[in-house]
């Protein structure tokens, strides 16, 4: 039966919104403005990253070394996906201070695997200033690893004070302020599926 639509149909089922009302992206937190990388974007990234970790790490004696706390999602995803045979360890290292800009390091879990003579990829969430790789690049030398690669979820390059580079990117970001899959705001956020842009005000910019 040909559908027609006539002002009485179009009566009966309700006014005609013209203008897309964009809906929230995150209802339980209206502070998000928006989201920046969407779960499947962050899926497909992380795949494709297992794919180049995998041909670059094969057949080497591999210790992934995850900066807590917020690589937590990505590398489970990352492991997750990653075929090869390697070991976890942990080093825990945050900055204190200023809330919002990378404040004093301080080490909250060291290293407990030997990595002497091993491959070392080390796996953070964000590149920012580089001052916290750098830090923990130095600290992992002195174990004297056979080589140490980098892999990040984001790179924000605009920050950057340190001279230090990752080897594996997952997304180049702007300067904002990000949350989200790993990334908090005085440790909230993390479990958000997706990064996304935090409000300036929420952080009393
Ligand atoms: C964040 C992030 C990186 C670091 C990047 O960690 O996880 O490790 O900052 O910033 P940088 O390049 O300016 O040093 P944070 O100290 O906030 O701790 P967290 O991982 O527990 O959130």
């Amino acid at each position: 039966m040909k559908r027609t639509t006539t002002r009485k149909g179009n009566k009966a089922r309700g006014p005609l919104l013209r203008r897309r009302v964009p809906a929230s992206p995150c209802p339980l937190f209206p502070e998000i403005e928006r989201i920046l990388v969407t779960e499947p974007q962050i899926a497909r990234r992380v795949r494709w990253l297992t794919r180049q970790l995998a041909r670059d790490f094969a057949g080497r004696d591999l210790v992934v070394v995850s900066l807590l706390n917020g690589t937590v999602m990505f590398l489970a995803d990352l492991v997750r996906h990653l075929s090869l045979p390697l070991r976890l360890d942990f080093i825990g290292v945050s900055s204190y201070g200023a809330e919002t800009r990378s404040g004093d390091l301080v080490f909250t879990k060291q290293l407990r695997l030997d990595v002497r003579g091993r491959d070392v990829l080390v796996v953070d969430d964000i590149l920012d200033t580089g001052r916290t790789l750098k830090r923990v690049l130095a600290v992992l030398r002195e174990h004297k690893p056979r080589r140490v690669r980098v892999c990040v979820l984001l790179e924000k390059k605009a920050r950057r004070v340190e001279n230090v580079r990752a080897d594996y990117v997952g997304f180049q970001i702007p300067d904002l302020f990000v949350v989200g899959y790993g990334l908090d705001y005085a440790e909230r956020y993390r479990n958000l599926p997706f990064v996304g842009v935090l409000r300036p005000e929420a952080y009393g910019a």
